[in-house]
């Protein structure tokens, strides 16, 4: 099979895959963060005694401000998810 067959049989491939992540409109938070936010800390800054965060919206600042350094660009529904996937597992903030 020649290179140029190979390369664009792989962009079928991620196409279609980001299709799929279109059309099925829920966000996978745990998916998310998995993959981009357990590199640098894991879940003890979210359970440490003195943490710095103290509200929902600081929560979603942090989650912002993290994702941002890393570069992600993640969307406004994506934040929104994985910032309620740690208040559910971790924060317990009253919404
Ligand atoms: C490049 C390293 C790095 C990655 C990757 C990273 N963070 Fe952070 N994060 C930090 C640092 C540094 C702090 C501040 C820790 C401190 O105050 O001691 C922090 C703190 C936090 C806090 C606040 C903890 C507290 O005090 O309550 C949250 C929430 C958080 N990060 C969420 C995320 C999320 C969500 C992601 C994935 C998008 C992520 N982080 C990925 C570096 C990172």
């Amino acid at each position: 099979m020649s290179q140029r067959l190979l390369a664009s049989l792989a962009l079928v491939t991620v196409t279609a895959t980001s299709l799929n992540a279109q059309a099925d409109d829920q966000v996978d938070a745990q998916a998310l963060f998995e993959q981009n936010c357990t590199s640098c800390h894991g879940s003890e800054v979210y359970t440490r005694e003195d943490r710095r965060i103290d509200s929902l919206d600081a929560l979603h600042s942090q989650v912002r401000m993290c994702e941002q350094n890393l570069g992600l660009t993640w969307f406004d529904d994506q934040v929104d998810a994985v910032t309620q996937l740690l208040n559910r597992e971790y924060y317990k903030f009253e919404p």
